[in-house]
């Protein structure tokens, strides 16, 4: 690059203005390249003023006005936003054509049964940061259409305000508060939780354990036994009383089919160890819960391993 050029904009010192009046008394040089770097997008008032050095664009000769600035980058979130669905969309592709969708059925066979009034996603991760959550949500798009389009709401602290933007033009609404996964449902829900860590698992059944919420959760999200195998009761049930109490009561357990049926370069392990979980209404029967309170406040609650967020309540679909 030329001296006095930065990034394909010139800038004109007196040597290159011909014909044009210059100040008599130099006028102090930027001190920093940054002061030049920056005015790309924006010539502030006072580079103008205090500057011989004039930053001067290539085509117009012109400073570059502050809504420029603005409209640059507002035409950069648009096109990452629409990069980003883009991308979703190529997935939700891949996962139709590739026979991926079609081994899905016996879990979607479920889900139609199951007949859930909306799917909360929590812990998807950030979309526009990880093709991984990319995956992730074009499964739960594909699920959804085959369950004939409900009301997709999420929270994920990790996500971006172009996340949000990208989700709500794939018609995902977002929950506003973290929830940390403590919603207590009145309607047929399936949970979609992808890889979350084990203690929001713990919150949701823990906020809807009673006969009546706890049969309209279905959860799909990491294999509850697989924790147990690998913590050993004693510490599992330490950690997460209510997830071994659903473990009792399990019904159905369907793993996810194996990535290789994306027939993908690249297993995106986007699906592993994730399976549909809901318990078994019948084994309910057995089940005490005389512990039971709608806002689990009771003495005979366990503690939950962190501070109970007041926002949580129940959500009346
Ligand atoms: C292990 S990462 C999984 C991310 C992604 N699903 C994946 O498989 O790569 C767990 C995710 O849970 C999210 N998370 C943590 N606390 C949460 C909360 N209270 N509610 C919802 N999501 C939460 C994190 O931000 C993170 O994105």
């Amino acid at each position: 690059m030329r001296s006095g050029e930065t990034d394909g904009f010139t800038l004109v010192t007196a040597k290159y203005k011909r014909g044009r009046a210059v100040h008599k008394t130099p006028a102090p040089q930027p001190t920093t390249s940054t002061t030049h770097t920056t005015s790309l997008y924006a010539a502030t008032s006072t580079e103008s003023t205090t500057s011989t050095t004039t930053v001067l664009s290539k085509k117009n000769r012109r400073t570059k006005p502050i809504h420029q600035h603005q409209d640059v980058t507002q035409s950069a979130n648009t096109a990452a936003i629409d990069s980003l669905i883009s991308k979703i969309n190529s997935k939700r592709y891949t996962i139709r054509t590739s026979g991926y969708l079609t081994s899905l059925q016996p879990h979607l066979d479920i889900l139609l049964e199951h007949n859930p009034d909306e799917i909360i996603c929590y812990g998807l991760g950030s979309p526009l940061a990880s093709p991984v959550s990319q995956w992730q949500l074009a499964l739960i798009l594909e699920l959804n259409h085959g369950l004939g389009t409900l009301p997709i709401l999420a929270f994920d602290p990790a996500t971006t305000s172009q996340d949000h933007i990208a989700l709500g033009k794939l018609n995902v609404s977002l929950i506003s508060i973290n929830e940390e996964a403590q919603r207590a449902v009145s309607c047929r829900t399936l949970f979609y939780m992808p890889h979350c860590e084990q203690f929001l698992y713990e919150n949701l059944v823990r906020a809807n354990w009673s006969k009546e919420r706890i049969p309209q959760l279905i959860i799909l999200g990491n294999r509850f036994a697989r924790y147990r195998e690998a913590q050993g009761l004693e510490e599992f049930k330490k950690r997460s009383v209510f997830l071994d109490l659903f473990l009792e009561c399990l019904d159905t357990v369907v793993e996810l089919p194996g990535e290789s049926g994306l027939r993908v370069r690249h297993c995106p392990y986007a699906f592993t160890d994730t399976c549909l979980q809901r318990v078994d209404r019948n084994k309910l029967v057995s089940i005490d819960f005389g512990n039971e309170k709608d806002e689990d406040e009771g003495e005979n609650q366990p503690e939950l391993g962190f501070e109970k967020n007041d926002s949580s309540k129940t959500k009346t679909c």
